[in-house]
């Protein structure tokens, strides 16, 4: 039996209006507005002005105010660390030659298949957590250190259930398909997950190929876009991080975002920029690589939207630090701060799919953080661990 009196309490208790004050600023997720206050109603940001009145008040004295960064593109799940392969690189081996020698990508799929799903969902865990003490409340999380069908399927469940455990960040989880089984031919391996696909349709939002050198080559490639484009799936790609021939198809494709891009195609640039295809750029993993930066200038000429990401792996870029990839975004690509937040907030939110996320703005949700900082101030002074406050009032 439902118990109205608890209904109309919660009911009441939901349009409790909060307003947060004392803001030294608040950052758009386009720009700063000074000596405003924000007020909240029903998980939404309801107004933004000057002495504005509240049920409740929230005194953030002197802080400035952001939407909570979007990290669109990590490799959360998976179990143990490749520091031997970090040393073999640091004596000159490179990524793809320990790929193709069944290191790398492969040695993680080894550690990871064989845990227990409670142990992989403990790391993956700590992981979010981690990324939520540094304002992150979104996260794609990609499968990928499974290769087969049931460990594949396996991870997209264990990203589901994290999913459903945080309530105040979204996770959202991806089907990748990262590298080939050692052992069988493509035509053989890909029909188990086009003939499978209503038994995990429900569990995923979008599909991602690691579309390069030592992983899926143009035609799999394709056959894979082919395939969950025609049902209605969007489309991501790990696209020119070494040899480039995959922001073609993302944009032939329409995906939503071609990831990396170290090496962009003219052709690649053209066409993502006709079809609306997202460029999320990770500058951890070129630095980590010592493979320099993506040609930001290049890919912003051709009217191409630019988010940021962690791209958070044990194999090319363990760390997890949002405020890392701003400082690194700034002096490498030469994005202004305010550009750098904006492509870690707005435009990376959208480039997952979040439409009322990532902006302090009229009807957006209320997930914010605050730190001491201006994005400018932030940059100038290299802080990369400013005090967090996570706020979740969506
Ligand atoms: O985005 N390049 C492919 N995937 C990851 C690396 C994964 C790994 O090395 O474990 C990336 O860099
Ligand atoms: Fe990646």
């Amino acid at each position: 039996m439902i118990n109205t009196r608890e209904k109309s309490q919660d009911a009441s208790l939901s349009t409790v209006s909060k307003v947060l004050k004392g803001l030294r600023a608040v950052f758009t997720g386009e720009d700063l507005i000074y000596g405003v206050d924000v007020l909240v109603e029903n998980g939404k940001v309801l107004k933004i002005g000057k002495d504005l009145d509240g049920d409740e008040v929230i005194n953030l004295e002197g802080k400035v105010i952001y939407p909570v960064f979007a990290d669109p593109h990590t490799h959360l799940l998976y179990c143990g660390d490749r520091l031997k392969e970090f040393s073999l690189r640091m004596e000159g081996l490179s990524y793809v030659e320990i790929l193709k020698q069944g290191g790398g990508i492969y040695e993680t799929v080894r550690k990871t298949v064989s845990a227990s799903d409670e142990d992989i969902l403990n790391q993956t865990r700590e992981r979010v957590e981690k990324l939520k003490s540094y304002g992150v409340g979104a996260i794609e999380i990609k499968t990928g250190y499974g290769i087969e069908f049931d460990e594949e399927i396996r991870q997209l469940r264990i990203i589901n259930r994290l999913s459903e455990e945080f309530k105040d960040v979204d996770i959202i989880p991806t089907l990748l398909f990262h590298v080939k089984p050692k052992d069988r031919d493509f035509e053989d391996y890909i029909s188990e997950f086009f003939s499978r696909y209503d038994e995990y349709k429900d569990m995923l939002r979008f599909v991602d190929v690691f579309a390069d050198e030592g992983a899926f080559n143009y035609e799999e490639t394709e056959s894979i876009l082919r395939f969950f484009t025609d049902k209605g799936v969007r489309c991501r790609l790990h696209a020119d991080e070494f040899k480039p021939f995959a922001s073609e198809l993302a944009g032939k494709y329409k995906c939503i975002s071609a990831d990396h891009l170290l090496n962009p195609s003219d052709t690649g640039l053209e066409l993502m920029s006709k079809n609306k295809v997202i460029a999320i750029l990770c500058p951890i993993t070129g630095f980590f690589l010592r493979k320099g930066f993506a040609p930001y200038e290049k890919i912003k000429s051709h009217n191409i939207e630019v988010a940021l990401a962690s791209d958070h792996n044990p194999g090319t870029s363990p760390f997890l630090n949002p405020f890392l990839v701003i400082l690194l975004a700034v002096f490498s690509y030469g994005m202004k701060p305010t550009e750098a937040f904006r492509s870690y907030t707005y435009i990376a939110s959208k480039s997952i799919g979040l439409k009322d996320m990532g902006k302090i703005e009229v009807g957006y949700r209320a997930r914010f953080f605050a730190i001491d900082f201006t994005p400018d101030e932030l940059v100038y002074w290299g802080e990369v661990s400013p005090k967090v406050v996570y706020l979740d009032l969506s």
